[in-house]
């Protein structure tokens, strides 16, 4: 009888002798991330590396295409277990051999700060090099505050823990953070090469704690200056300005009291709701790319684009897909409409040449896969076509005719409507199964977010390829159904009406928006409105006006305005007056005398709210909706809810998603609120049955977002 036994795990840290040379591999898929094996593993490997006679030097590098993408982001909020990566990074640099690293791809995080522990850094051209910890609400736990100022000098430090960004090889040898540079992509090789060199000379283990601080009164000043300007930009987010903290305490004390207070600041941190909120976001974002279609097919190929429509979308679309290194054939109504199609497009690389971003030759080399045209003959060999033309379903309909008529079968087709039943469009053609909705945000070259609507009728394929060309686009895609304003635009309908109410029940739009601010958003509802124009919204409330419930509660305070032509920034003046084309609003008088006049007509007698009325009521508005909508099947899980948020509508990335903000709070606190909101309007404040079933079993929305339950 034979018996199978179970595999042991494969080791994640492995060791191999080049002669004199101890050569350490971090092996964990995917990123190499340093999880509590990897910590013990190089810990363990480094000592006996120390201890050993016949080891003269010691390499370390990654397999695989990183070096080590950081800690195992995974494991934050469980219970800490030994060695810390501290302990880990100060075993190295303890180390009496020379200990080199080579970086390449991702040397972020703990990950760098296992390099700057070592003696020697080496790095191939393909590295980038980060302390990215800001972006997960962290500050660089295992030394980096202490070992960065050290290596490439006190104002360059704090300035790439406070940004998160990467730099690349070149950039980290500039910076005098790394040592070489070298050529070929075999990390192995080129630490062998380094290290033989050293061994060579010679050289000694050199420990960056040993290093002194250069000037240390013009680092203060330096320090003082980037305090001030970290406090004003943080909105609230409590990690810069304890990076700052650190590093001024790797200029004023020694390396392990510096030590110290970098370990009690990364706890701190570690325990706070913005970073659970962060780390949510980092992992949902990565999440909403796993759908059954994108898993159970392959994308169709896409190599030329189509848009129709050079209007706002349609331009902001091209740019997009230019900048991805696709051609784009434009497609407009008349010679008047493309001349000012191709000036949008143009218009935007203008601008980034006014910046520096772009050299004129750069223009030129990506117009050269732009093609406009007034014929959609033009389009026949198109592989995927986006529709970007005026919000109405009958000129749409019209145009899907059009590209099921000249289109090549198998061509995706595409619309970017904002609201209309995508399902009603696929059906006026005889290709259903190709037409699937790619809502963009405006302005869709620069926003995130791209809402990917499924239709009945679509194959899984067209969805599919939906998501691979966001990833071409460096989009973040999420799955949502059709209905109406999709998962974002129907949450934010229902939000924002709460927002009417409070404001003819007594809260002014200035307040309301002051509230939401102090939460975290860049901008409030009514700020928001002006910025996009106060016509869309009035155009949909028209819209919608024939099929809204008769006993629903409706503000005319917006339509008011709207009735004056204040239609916000474009105008001069909307909630806001803007003199002079500023682009900060200021009160308005006259629509406070709209807003008291309204409320006269209503019979409501105005009553004060505070700032955490107003986002109690707010949030309240946005969970409930977005739990129907996770409920009817419109968005995945919870997450997708979140990410939409995130990516599309200024939601504080701290806080995670409206829907990882009601997790924190407490559902039972929501629904309680929601409950007690309805005894003055059962209608508009119904509970969602999802949230009274998460309640009564005493869950939260994260139970949903993990599969297998
Ligand atoms: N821990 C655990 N998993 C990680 C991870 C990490 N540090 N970094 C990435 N992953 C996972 C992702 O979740 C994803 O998993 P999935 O395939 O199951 O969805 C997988 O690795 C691949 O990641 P990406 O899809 O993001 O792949 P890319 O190639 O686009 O990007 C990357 C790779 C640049 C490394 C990017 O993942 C990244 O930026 N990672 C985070 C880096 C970071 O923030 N490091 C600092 C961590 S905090 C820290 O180190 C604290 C210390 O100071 C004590
Ligand atoms: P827009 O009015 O700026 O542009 C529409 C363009 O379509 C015009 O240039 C027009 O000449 C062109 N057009 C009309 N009929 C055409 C036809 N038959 N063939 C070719 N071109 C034609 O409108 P905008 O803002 O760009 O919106 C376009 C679509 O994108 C709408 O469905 C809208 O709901 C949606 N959308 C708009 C957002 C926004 O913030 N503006 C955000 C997300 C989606």
């Amino acid at each position: 009888m034979t018996t199978t036994l179970p595999c042991p795990p494969l080791p994640v840290v492995h060791t191999t002798r080049h002669g004199a040379i101890l050569c350490i591999t971090v092996d964990n898929p995917p990123v190499n991330a340093l999880s509590t094996a990897v910590r013990r593993g190089l810990f363990e490997a480094v000592q006996r590396a120390d201890a050993d006679d016949q080891v003269a030097a010691v390499l370390i590098v990654g397999e695989g295409a990183n070096f080590i993408a950081g800690a195992d982001i995974r494991e934050f909020g469980q219970a800490p277990q030994l060695p810390s990566l501290p302990e880990v990074c100060n075993r190295i640099e303890d180390c009496g051999k020379p200990v080199v690293t080579v970086l390449r791809g991702a040397a972020l995080g703990g990950g760098l700060e296992v390099a700057l522990a070592a003696h020697y850094r080496v790095v191939l051209r393909d590295a980038k090099l980060g302390l990215p910890e800001v972006n997960l609400g962290l500050l660089p736990g295992a030394g980096g505050t202490q070992r960065a100022p050290r290596i490439m000098g006190v104002k360059a430090a704090a300035e790439l823990m406070l940004s998160g960004k990467h730099l690349s090889s070149k950039a980290a040898l500039a910076a005098g953070l790394v040592d070489h540079l070298a050529e070929g992509e075999d990390a192995v090789q080129a630490g062998l090469a380094y290290v033989n060199a050293l061994l060579n000379t010679k050289a000694h283990v050199r420990r960056s704690r040993k290093r002194s601080i250069d000037d240390p009164a013009a680092a203060l000043a330096e320090l003082d200056l980037l305090a001030a300007e970290t406090a004003s930009k943080s909105r609230g987010l409590l990690s810069p300005l304890k990076i700052v903290e650190c590093v001024r305490a790797a200029v004023e004390s020694s390396f392990d009291e510096g030590l110290a207070k970098e370990r009690a600041l990364f706890l701190e941190c570690l325990d706070s709701p913005q970073r659970a909120g962060l780390v949510h976001a980092f992992f949902a974002e990565r999440e909403v790319t796993k759908v059954p279609e994108a898993n159970a097919c392959s994308p169709r190929p896409v190599a030329k684009l189509a848009v129709i429509g050079g209007g706002t979308m349609g331009a902001g679309i091209t740019v997009a897909a230019l900048e991805a290194g696709l051609p784009v054939v434009m497609v407009e109504r008349d010679p008047e409409s493309i001349a000012r199609g191709q000036a949008n497009v143009e218009k935007v690389f203008n601008g980034q040449i006014a910046k520096g971003r772009l050299t004129e030759e750069g223009k030129a080399s990506i117009l050269a896969r732009y093609t406009p045209s007034t014929s959609y003959e033009s389009i026949a060999d198109a592989d995927l076509v986006i529709e970007a033309v005026f919000e109405d379903i009958e000129i749409k309909k019209a145009v899907f005719k059009k590209l099921d008529r000249v289109c090549k079968p198998g061509a995706v087709l595409a619309t970017n409507t904002s609201y209309l039943d995508i399902d009603a469009i696929a059906g006026a053609i005889g290709r259903p199964q190709d037409v699937v909705g790619l809502h963009f945000f405006s302005p869709a070259n620069i926003m995130k977010l791209l809402e990917i609507v499924v239709p009945a009728q679509v194959s899984a394929d067209v969805v599919a390829t939906a998501f691979a060309l966001a990833r071409k686009m460096k989009k973040t895609p999420v799955r949502a159904g059709v209905c109406d304003g999709f998962i974002g635009n129907r949450i934010l309908a229902v939000y924002r009406q709460a927002a009417e109410y409070m404001l003819e029940d007594g809260a002014s739009p200035y307040e309301i928006d002051e509230a939401v601010r102090g939460f975290g958003y860049p901008m409030g509802p009514f700020q928001m409105s002006d910025l996009a124009g106060g016509d869309i919204g009035w155009a949909t409330r028209k819209r919608r006006a024939a099929t809204r419930d008769p006993r629903a509660r409706y503000v005319h305070v917006a339509d008011r305005i709207c009735e004056r032509g204040w239609f916000g920034q474009k105008t001069g003046r909307g909630w806001y007056l803007y003199p002079q084309g500023a682009r900060s609003g200021q009160a308005d008088p006259e629509v406070l005398a709209i807003v008291d006049e309204e409320r006269r007509k209503a019979g409501v007698t105005p009553r004060p709210f505070n700032a955490d009325e107003i986002m109690r009521r707010y949030m309240a508005a946005m969970v409930n909706e977005g739990a129907k909508v996770v409920e009817e099947g419109i968005a995945l899980r919870p997450l997708d809810v979140d990410v939409t948020f995130l990516c599309g509508y200024g939601f504080p990335r701290h806080r995670g998603g409206p829907m990882k903000y009601a997790d924190t709070v407490g559902l039972p606190i929501v629904l309680a609120d929601i409950r007690n909101f309805a005894e003055e309007d059962p209608l508009f404040w119904k509970p969602a049955p999802l949230l009274e079933k998460l309640v009564a079993e005493g869950k939260d929305f994260a139970s949903l977002n993990r599969t297998g339950e």
